[in-house]
């Protein structure tokens, strides 16, 4: 039999970047993140053209029963004292959970269930994040090397960005060249 060998996509391991699949780019610039750090003069201080993290995605399906996969690539970085890290969101069909797998760089995933309970998990290579339903989530480069992390969540999952409005409750930033947790009353 003559059964044609089908070649996935894949990750390039050294890079963290995806490659030979149909692509879909997003690059998130420290003009589109308006609110989303503490100290906004800061940030408007920053070249806003400067970008803060890409996401690569496989052109999937967003059918019910179907899943994405990307690479987000968070770049090193800081907006006055906090570390760089992603607008974060729930799924807007918020039961829907997702894995994250660290592929290079060091950092964090925030996890935040709706009560604004909030922890972190250290992102490193080869760590394995679950996400569970009712979990907005955001990675924070906490080192000097780009952050790259591999997700796979459903296509259905959706994103709701609205609902964090309040932000997350912890923050995480850099005094005395150490990374620092802070609580903050509603983000
Ligand atoms: C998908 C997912 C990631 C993020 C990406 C960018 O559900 O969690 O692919 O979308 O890390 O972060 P956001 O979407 O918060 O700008
Ligand atoms: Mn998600």
């Amino acid at each position: 039999m003559n059964i044609p060998l089908i070649q996935p996509p894949q990750v390039e391991w050294a890079s963290g970047a995806l490659a030979k699949g149909p692509l879909l780019r997003k690059s998130t610039r420290i003009q589109d993140l308006t609110g989303i750090f503490v100290d906004e003069t800061a940030r408007r201080r920053l070249s806003g053209e400067h970008v803060v993290y890409d996401v690569e995605i496989l052109a999937t399906s967003p059918a019910e029963g179907e899943l994405y996969t990307g690479v987000t690539h968070l770049y090193p970085g800081r907006v006055g004292s906090e570390f760089f890290m992603t607008r974060g969101h729930f799924h807007a069909r918020r039961e829907q959970g997702e894995v994250y797998f660290g592929l290079r760089g060091n950092g964090l995933l925030l996890l935040q269930n709706e009560q604004g309970q909030a922890r972190l998990e250290s992102v490193f290579v080869g760590s394995i994040h679950i996400i569970p339903g009712f979990t907005a989530h955001r990675l924070i480069n906490t080192g000097s090397e780009v952050l790259s992390a591999l997700a796979v969540w459903p296509g259905v999952a959706g994103h709701d960005y609205a609902a964090l409005t309040k932000g997350f409750t912890l923050r995480v930033v850099e005094e005395n060249q150490q990374i620092q947790v802070k609580a903050v009353q509603n983000g």
